[in-house]
């Protein structure tokens, strides 16, 4: 059998990534994250292309490297089209065009959200593929979706955000509690050292399988104003406490829709991707699950939560097969729907 190299791009949000592939399997998946943005507590857009511009070439350059071919073997090029920032999605867009154009081999769009779900079908040691129809549940800085999986590409967005995604929860939580960006490590590693049922916060009315957390972000903002006004130690002397009963809240939330969603769809294979997928909170969440209903829980490797560019090549070899490929003229799309 043929072996086929795809090169992955991605540079929807704050990371300039590249990844190579042989069939399924990952050669290279090169990462450059910017820093930048922690000075502000968030993404600057603006900051954020300029910064892939100065990126995309090395980082590139690096991804063929590391996998030891020559570029001159790719297949295809595939790159993310949306959703993310358009400035930020433009300089990947068109050094994918310029490359797939210059080697005279296909280009390949790949929706970014289908790629956080597709990662799962990575050819890794020590993860099982999730068999279809299966629920996947993206969660991270960006997203927070649940989403039907038919099959590779027939997918249907059975719950989503109204506001804020969970990650923001965590790191506008995590400002509140002057914690450096971005906060949900952090919170994490403090909620297992502190009680989850110290503080209670509201949880958010949203019907069926639609996720909301700008309530919470509030709720928790007032909470912590009224105690630091009344001993100005509160945060310092209560913190690990406060960052558990925050997570408590936040996984409470995420389980709360996901066994709605497995009651709704009588689906019991849940996948779950996005860097909230970190979260220790939510993988013993799962792992609970698995024992109390029968659920079974797929958590790709780290590198392959994280918004990277080896989602977007398996998404590119699983659209190469199928010889589905873009013509020259496609354009970034901000607001790309599943
Ligand atoms: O997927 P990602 O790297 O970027 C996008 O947003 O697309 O996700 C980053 C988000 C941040 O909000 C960060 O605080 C959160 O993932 N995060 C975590 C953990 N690790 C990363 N949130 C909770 N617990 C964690 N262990
Ligand atoms: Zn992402």
């Amino acid at each position: 059998k043929e072996n086929i190299y795809i090169l992955g791009i991605e540079s929807s949000c704050d990371d300039t990534s590249a990844a190579i592939l042989c069939n399924d399997q990952i050669l290279s998946n090169v990462v450059a994250d910017q820093k930048i943005h922690s000075e502000y507590g968030g993404v600057v857009p603006e900051l954020a292309s300029r910064a892939h511009q100065q990126n995309i070439v090395p980082v590139v350059h690096q991804a063929i490297e590391k996998a030891g071919i020559k570029k001159e073997q790719l297949c295809a090029v595939a790159f993310t089209k949306g959703p993310g920032l358009m400035g930020s999605l433009l300089v990947g867009t068109s050094f994918a065009k310029s490359l797939a154009y210059g080697l005279d081999i296909p280009l390949i769009d790949v929706n970014h959200m289908q790629a956080h779900i597709l990662a799962h079908f990575i050819d890794e040691e020590d993860h099982k593929k999730p068999p279809f129809p299966f629920l996947a549940m993206t969660i991270s800085g960006g997203h927070t979706q649940i989403v039907k999986v038919n099959s590779h590409f027939d997918m249907e967005v059975i719950g989503e955000t109204i506001d804020d995604a969970v990650g923001e929860a965590y790191d506008k939580s995590g400002k509140v509690l002057g914690l450096g960006y971005p906060a949900g490590p952090e919170i994490d590693r403090r909620a297992q050292l502190g009680n989850p049922k110290a503080y209670q916060f509201t949880k958010p009315k949203v019907d069926g399988l639609n996720f909301s957390f700008s309530g919470l972000k509030t709720n928790i903002l007032y909470f912590v104003q009224r105690e630091v006004k009344a001993n100005p130690n509160f945060i310092e002397e209560n913190l690990n406490d406060i960052c558990a009963s925050i997570q408590y809240t936040i996984i409470g939330i995420l389980m709360a829709k996901l066994k709605l969603a497995v009651k709704q769809t009588g689906i019991t294979h849940i996948a779950i991707g996005g860097g909230v997928s970190a979260n220790s909170g939510i993988r013993k969440a799962l792992k609970d699950a698995e024992q109390k209903f029968g659920w079974t829980s797929y958590i790709p490797k780290f590198e392959y939560t994280t918004d990277n560019a080896a989602m977007i090549a398996i998404v590119g070899y699983l659209k190469y097969l199928e010889k589905d490929f873009s013509d020259f003229d496609v354009m970034a799309t901000a607001r790309l729907k599943i």
